[in-house]
């Protein structure tokens, strides 16, 4: 274990998600599918869906005033923002700006960071270090999705997923021994083609033919991606707890990525920890990529779940192929 010269923890929560709710009836109306299909495979009965005029900046200001206000702390006290995401608001400029500047966080630095579904765990570990070394006091990390943008409506593989959100976190200076103790961050790009947006970018940028084929909008091979998340969620965490030495009996919530309940249950089957011990939205949001966790983080909070020297475990995995956890001491008093 290395020696911290500060301790980074996390100082308040927040979040949120468009009013909007789509069933998996409402779904069945759309594509050949049904509700006993899509929650017997993956667990998810609704999700919500931004409104047409609803960005994802316009979701994470929200997430982010929240979480701010649970914190305790001023927009103008944010030396850093992060914003964690896959469909920022446009190429350019960053999200992060957007909200910097719709915050007023005058002195904030501010970037987006691309790791696809384990994006928030990634934004953490980032954050923690300048607070750990001193060179920050406070900094906001954010993971916001509006991937209903990104659907192919008549993809019944891929559009039953996938919803809206924005989760938050403020990270400061906790007391010695609490906050962020440990993280795994871990990538395989020979994956990379099996969640993709083909035309999004320089590679194919986007034309009225990449239009007309539907390759602006999210690509995925299930099954592999599946595979691949089973092994890669337990074991992030467990590269995370060996690092401070920590036994796996000593977790007492996981707070998972939510794309499937099937692929949660096996990552706590390998962590031999009870489902009751594993905050769950899947089922009334499905998968918001980087926004999943801190909202089950901070609805979880919200709900005074957690007690005050409790060990949470987050774990995501991802388009990349990305998969990150982070072991953390909960500092805050309920
Ligand atoms: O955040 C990371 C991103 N993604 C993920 O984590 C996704 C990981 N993968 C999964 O969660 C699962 O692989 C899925 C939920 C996507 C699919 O579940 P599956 O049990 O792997 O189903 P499958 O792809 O093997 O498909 C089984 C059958 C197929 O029909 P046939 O070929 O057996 O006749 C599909 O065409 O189910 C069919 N199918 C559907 N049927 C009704 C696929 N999607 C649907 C649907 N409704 N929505």
């Amino acid at each position: 274990m290395t020696l911290k010269k500060n301790y980074a923890g996390i100082l308040g929560t927040g979040f949120y998600v468009p009013e909007k709710i789509l069933t998996n009836d409402d779904l069945s109306k759309i594509v050949d599918t049904s509700d006993e299909w899509i929650t017997e495979r993956t667990g998810i009965k609704e999700r919500r869906i931004a409104a047409d005029d609803e960005a994802t900046s316009d979701l994470a200001i929200k997430a982010a005033e929240s979480a701010l206000k649970d914190a305790g702390v001023t927009p103008d006290e944010l030396d850093l923002i992060v914003v964690c995401t896959l469909t920022s608001d446009r190429i350019v400029p960053s999200t992060a700006c957007m909200i910097q500047h719709r915050l007023g966080a005058k002195k904030a630095a501010a970037f987006d960071l691309s790791a696809a579904c384990s994006g928030f765990a990634y934004g953490l570990s980032v954050a923690s270090q300048f607070i750990e070394t001193g060179v920050y006091s406070k900094a906001l990390v954010i993971g916001a999705e509006a991937l209903s943008k990104y659907i192919n409506w008549e993809d019944r593989n891929t559009c039953v997923l996938f919803g809206d959100g924005a989760g938050a976190a403020v990270i400061g200076n906790v007391e010695e021994g609490y906050g962020i103790l440990s993280f795994d961050l871990g990538s395989d790009g020979s994956g990379g083609d099996a969640i993709q947006i083909p035309s999004s970018g320089s590679r194919l940028p986007v034309s009225k033919e990449t239009i007309d084929q539907r390759l602006n909008l999210i690509h995925m091979n299930g099954k592999d991606v599946f595979k691949f998340a089973v092994k890669a969620m337990g074991n992030t965490v467990k590269h995370s707890l060996e690092k401070i030495d920590m036994p796996q009996e000593k977790i007492d919530w996981l707070v998972p990525h939510q794309a499937n309940i099937r692929i949660i249950q096996s990552a706590a089957k390998r962590l031999d920890m009870p489902m009751d011990k594993v905050i769950l939205t899947v089922q009334k949001y499905g998968n918001m990529s980087a926004a999943c966790i801190p909202i089950a983080l901070a609805e979880a909070a919200s709900e005074k779940r957690f007690k005050k020297g409790d060990i949470i475990a987050l774990s995501g995995f991802g388009a990349g192929l990305t998969w990150a956890s982070c072991i953390i001491r909960w500092s805050k008093d309920n």
